[in-house]
């Protein structure tokens, strides 16, 4: 039956470590997967993680199951990092969270439930969106849509082309928005721009699912979660995909969750039996680690502080490198104007390089990007940015 089969064609992202993995010269800078680097290059687990490690290999006393939906505690920490504190949503219990082996997999059950459980077959994504999206929700089974986004040309956001290509939304249908950091452009919506689109919901009945990758990359934890928490505000029902690969640093612990908001209480525990149903059915019960790790953090005052300084100095580290990305790019004489790029949030650029010249970057610069143009700015340091920016000079 092998026979029959035919090759994969390459994952535009993981794919490209994998050639970058394989290149054998020395000076090549690997800016396509989105992974925090810090001055030196490394990406170190962080020290709230370690320090959090070192109480759970003195106190687990047993590897036991965990139930369906994960380490309670774990969930409940979610719910307060995505709501805030005291929130009324949760203390309601319209809230209902499942740990998920990362974001990917919180999308994943988030699709499948809907589609099972609720007419809804169709789901909206930017585009351009996050290169794995379509990928998770059409092996799903739903329907892919895309809604403008992105004016190449300003290397803004077409938020009038957004809300036009959603108008043709139907009641039922899914909304896939990116909480923070857009992925791949670096361009949020403004709190006036998700409380149009938190109205478009409400009153069109579309469910907004919101994919959460990036809280505290882009000005601040509490920061991130405004246009979140003002569409939950507006509409009766909504999910969210969380991960903490990137701001944990947790990238191969795969954790994340996913959330679901009812109308009520009681909806909400239908729902979320519905949604264990979904997990059991995939991978029985999720792993213990990652969710210890953020659990025992974030129950903890110091260690919770310890991290918010890490992740405000990776946030910071950024922002820096956009910055100095920007001005080198002039040194190299680039006329070109790239300062669109010290105004887009979080881990990515993207920088409108086209595909002749990304191509043109890997094979004669070793410089690795997405072949959306998307550059992790996370990668760049002080000591990579001038080869970096040479060759975009080059290829420009
Ligand atoms: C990325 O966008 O680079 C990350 O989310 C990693 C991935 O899985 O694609």
């Amino acid at each position: 039956i092998f026979s029959q089969v035919v090759l994969a064609p390459a994952d535009p992202i993981l794919g490209l470590t994998d050639t970058f993995k394989a290149d054998p010269r020395q000076d090549k800078v690997n800016l396509g997967v989105g992974i925090y680097k810090d001055e030196a290059g490394q990406t170190p687990v962080l020290q709230s993680v370690k320090k959090a490690e070192a109480i759970l290999l003195e106190q687990e006393k047993t590897k036991n199951y965990l139930g369906i939906e994960g380490v309670q505690t774990y969930n409940r920490v979610v719910q307060e990092l995505l709501f805030g504190e005291g929130s009324e949503l949760v203390a309601s219990g319209r809230a209902a969270t499942a740990q998920a082996p990362g974001g990917t997999g919180a999308l994943r059950i988030a699709a499948e439930f809907l589609l099972r459980n609720t007419p809804s077959r169709t789901i909206w994504v930017s585009n351009p969106t996050w290169a794995n999206h379509q990928n998770i929700f059409e092996t799903a089974g739903l329907t892919v849509k895309e809604f403008g986004y992105y004016n190449a040309s300003a290397h803004d956001i077409d938020f009038d082309g957004m809300m036009t290509d959603l108008a043709n939304a139907q009641a039922g249908d899914i909304i896939l928005l990116h909480g923070c950091c857009h992925n791949p452009t670096g361009i949020d919506l403004t709190l006036a721009q998700w409380d149009l689109v938190a109205n478009l919901c409400a009153d069109k009945q579309l469910v907004p699912l919101f994919d959460f990758a990036y809280q505290g990359f882009g000005t601040g934890i509490e920061e991130d979660a405004a246009g979140l928490r003002l569409v939950a505000s507006k509409v009766p029902e909504l999910l969210v995909a969380n991960s903490f690969s990137k701001n944990f640093g947790l990238y191969n612990e795969r954790i994340g969750a996913v959330t679901v908001v009812a109308h009520n209480a009681d909806e909400a525990v239908r729902a979320f039996s519905q949604v264990k149903r979904t997990i059991r059915a995939n991978y029985s019960n999720p792993p213990a680690h990652g969710a210890l790790i953020v659990s025992t953090i974030l129950s903890d005052a110091a260690l919770k502080a310890l991290w918010v300084q890490e992740l405000t100095e990776m946030r910071e580290r950024i922002a820096l490198m956009r910055t100095l990305f920007v001005q080198s790019l002039k040194d190299e004489g680039v006329t070109q104007d790239f300062s669109f790029i010290s105004r887009q949030n979080g881990m990515f650029s993207f920088s409108g390089l086209n595909k002749s010249q990304v191509a043109r970057l890997k094979d004669e610069f070793g410089v690795y990007i997405v072949g959306s143009g998307r550059i992790s700015v996370a990668g760049m340091t002080k000591a990579n940015m001038p080869a970096i920016c040479k060759a975009i000079a080059q290829v420009v």
